[in-house]
C-alpha cells in the first residue's frame, strides 16, 4: 500500500503559527480537564474521604486492570452549565478493562451536589448505557447518589429519555445478556434504589451503602416512623434480611475486588486483547503544523491520515474522482477500516463516491472512520439543477443505514448538512470525538448574520424603508456573538453532542480504542433503502 502524507514537512511561518495556535488550544482544554477531574469542592472531597470513602476517580481507577486504559466519555459534560458547579455532570463514565473484559463503568460523584442527577447527568448516564448496549459491554454502576436533583425534577423525571429510562435500559440489556452489576458505595434513594434492584448482581458496602425507596426524613413525614438509615436500608439489612443485595463488602476496596471477581465469572463475554500492528512512519507532532484553527481554511487530510494509520499506508478508492471526499482502506492498530475524509466542499461526485464506498464497507463488514471537516454541500444554480440535493441524500442515506461500526472525529468545521453526510451525532456513530479547534454549527456565524440581515432588509423594503449600516450591524452582531459562543468544541462537549474533546495527537489511540470497543459486538448485516437515482 502507498504511504500518504509528507515525511519532513517544511517548517514555514504558517506551519509554526498553526502549531502555536493549536498547542495553546490543547493546553487550554487540558487545564479545564484537570480542574474537572478533581470533582467537587475541596470541602466536600475532604468530607467524603473523612467518611472512609474513596474519591470517585480512585474508585474507577482501582477497579480497572492494572496498566490498562480508560476511554472516558463526557468529561466536559455540563461545563459552564448550572453556574459551572457540576463538573463532569456529577458522574464519571467510560470504557475500561476489568478482569480482562471491556466494561462500561458509570460512577456517581457524591462530592458534587450529593451525586444527584441534573438533566445533563441523566443524558450522560443514558449515553453511557447506549454505548454499552451498542457494543455489548457489561455495565458496572458505582452508585453514590441522592437520586434526581429535586429542584430540576421536571427536567429529569417524567419524559421518555429521563431518569426512568435508566432502569428501562437495565432491563433491556439484562434481557439481551449484557450483565448489569451495581456496587452501592453510598446513598441510593427513591428512584435511585431501582439501580441496584434492577441489576443482575448487587454489592453493598457495610455501614456506608444504603438503599431505600424513602429515606429516614421522608419516612418520618410520610408515616411518622422514626428509624436510622442503616437499619432502614444499610448493608446488613439488604444482605441478610431483604436480599436486595447479594454481596456484603467491608469497604470500597473490598467492594471493587468483589466486582472484579463477578466480571471474572462472566465467561459468556469476550476477553479483550490487542492485535499486532505497525506504528505510523510519519511523526504525529508534525500534524499540529497543518491544523488551521480558522475553520474557513481546510488542511490536507492526507497529512492526518498518514499519521494515524498503521505504517502510514492508505489504499485510496477513486483517487481521481470526486476528490473533495477522500475514501480508502487502511488499518488502525491492526483493525481494517474504511476512511471517509473531507478535503473540501461536498459535490455531487464526492457524495456519490462516498455512498458507493460505504456500500463496499458494509458488504465486507469493515468499520468506517469519518474524518469530518466540512462547510457543507456545494450550493448554487448549476449544482441545484444537476441534483446536488438528491446526490447529497444518497450519502446521507448510506451513512444512516450503514450497520458497520462508525466512528467520527470532527477535525475542523462541522456545518449544516455536511454534519449529516459525514456521520454527525444524529447518524449513530458508535463514538464521536472532537478536536479543540472544531466548530459545530448549522452554518457559519457570518452567513447566519447575513441571512438574518437580508430577511430584515427585505421586510423593511416592503414597507418602503431602507435599513442603515448601523441598523444592519445591530441585527448582525448578536447573531455573530451567539454563533461564536455556541459553536465551540467546549460548548458542544458540555452539551454532550460528542463523547469528548481529544488532543489531535491522540487521535490514533482514541480511534483504536473506539474500534476495539465497537468490535466487542458482532457486526450486523446492512440493508439499504431506496437511493434516489
Ligand atoms: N437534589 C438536589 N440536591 C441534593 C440532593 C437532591 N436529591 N441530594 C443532595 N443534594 C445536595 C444537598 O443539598 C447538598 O448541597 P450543598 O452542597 O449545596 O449544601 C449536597 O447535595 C450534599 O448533600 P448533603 O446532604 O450535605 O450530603 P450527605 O452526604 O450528608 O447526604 C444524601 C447525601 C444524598 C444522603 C442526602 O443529601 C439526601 O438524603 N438527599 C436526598 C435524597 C432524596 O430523597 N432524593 C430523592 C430523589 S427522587
Amino acid at each position: 500500500m502507498p504511504q500518504v502524507g509528507s515525511d519532513n514537512p517544511q517548517k514555514t511561518e504558517e506551519f509554526e503559527f498553526n502549531q502555536q495556535k493549536i498547542i495553546s488550544s490543547i493546553n487550554g482544554i487540558e487545564g479545564i480537564a484537570t480542574i474537572i477531574q478533581l470533582g467537587g469542592s475541596e470541602k466536600s472531597r475532604k468530607r467524603h474521604i473523612d467518611r472512609g470513602k474513596m474519591l470517585p476517580r480512585d474508585r474507577v481507577y482501582n477497579l480497572l486492570d492494572r496498566g490498562s486504559f480508560f476511554l472516558e466519555i463526557g468529561l466536559f459534560a455540563a461545563k459552564g452549565k448550572y453556574d459551572d458547579q457540576v463538573p463532569c455532570a456529577g458522574a464519571i463514565a467510560g470504557v475500561g478493562v476489568v478482569s480482562e473484559r471491556l466494561c462500561m463503568i458509570i460512577c456517581n460523584d457524591a462530592t458534587v451536589k450529593g451525586g444527584s442527577y441534573y438533566p445533563l447527568t441523566v443524558k450522560k448516564h443514558l449515553r453511557a448505557q447506549e454505548v454499552a448496549m451498542e457494543n455489548n459491554l457489561p455495565c458496572i454502576y458505582l452508585v453514590d447518589s441522592g437520586g434526581a436533583n429535586l429542584p430540576s425534577w421536571d427536567e429529569v423525571f417524567p419524559d421518555k429519555y429521563h431518569f426512568g429510562r435508566i432502569f428501562f435500559n437495565q432491563a433491556q440489556m439484562s434481557a439481551k445478556g449484557i450483565p448489569q452489576i451495581a456496587v452501592v458505595m453510598g446513598s441510593c434513594t427513591a428512584g435511585g434504589a431501582y439501580l441496584p434492584a434492577m441489576s443482575d448482581q448487587t454489592i453493598i458496602v457495610k455501614n456506608q451503602g444504603t438503599i431505600f425507596l424513602a429515606g429516614p426524613p421522608l419516612l418520618k413525614q410520610a408515616t411518622g416512623e422514626i428509624v436510622d438509615a442503616e437499619t432502614l436500608g444499610g448493608g446488613d439489612t439488604h444482605a441478610r434480611l431483604s436480599g436486595v443485595a447479594d454481596y456484603l463488602a467491608d469497604n470500597d476496596t473490598h467492594a471493587l475486588s468483589l466486582t472484579r471477581m463477578i466480571v471474572n465469572d462472566l465467561t459468556s463475554m469476550p476477553k479483550y486483547s490487542r492485535r499486532e500492528y505497525k506504528q505510523p512512519r510519519l511523526d504525529i507532532e508534525d500534524l499540529l503544523g497543518f491544523i488551521h484553527t480558522d475553520t474557513k481554511k481546510s488542511f490536507d487530510v492526507f497529512e492526518l491520515i498518514g499519521r494515524i494509520v498503521d505504517d502510514s499506508n492508505f489504499h485510496e478508492f477513486k483517487a481521481t474522482y470526486g476528490e473533495t471526499l477522500v475514501c480508502g482502506f487502511a488499518k488502525i492498530c491492526g483493525i481494517s477500516i474504511g476512511i471517509i475524509a473531507n478535503n473540501g466542499v461536498l459535490f455531487s461526485e464526492s457524495s456519490k463516491k462516498g455512498a458507493h464506498f460505504i456500500e463496499l464497507c458494509c458488504q465486507r463488514k469493515i468499520p468506517l472512520l469519518f474524518l469530518q471537516n466540512i462547510t457543507g454541500f456545494m450550493v448554487g444554480k448549476k449544482y441545484e439543477q444537476s441534483g446536488i440535493a438528491s446526490d447529497g441524500a444518497k450519502l446521507v442515506h448510506a451513512v444512516s443505514c450503514a450497520n458497520v461500526p462508525k466512528i467520527t472525529v470532527v477535525v475542523g468545521g462541522s456545518y449544516g448538512a455536511g454534519n449529516y453526510g459525514m456521520c454527525g451525532r444524529a447518524f449513530g456513530p458508535r463514538f464521536l470525538w472532537t478536536w479543540p479547534n472544531a466548530k459545530v454549527a448549522v452554518m457559519g456565524g457570518e452567513q447566519a448574520a447575513g441571512v438574518m440581515a437580508e430577511v430584515n432588509m427585505n421586510a423593511a423594503k416592503a414597507q418602503g424603508k431602507n435599513l442603515s449600516e448601523k441598523e444592519i450591524m445591530k441585527i448582525k452582531q448578536p447573531i455573530l456573538d451567539l454563533f461564536e459562543e455556541k459553536s465551540s468544541a467546549l460548548f458542544a462537549s458540555a452539551h454532550l453532542w460528542d463523547d469528548g474533546i481529544i488532543d489531535p495527537r491522540k487521535t490514533r489511540d482514541v480511534v483504536a480504542l473506539s474500534l476495539e470497543t465497537a468490535l466487542n459486538a458482532p457486526i450486523e448485516e446492512t440493508k439499504f433503502g431506496v437511493f434516489r437515482m
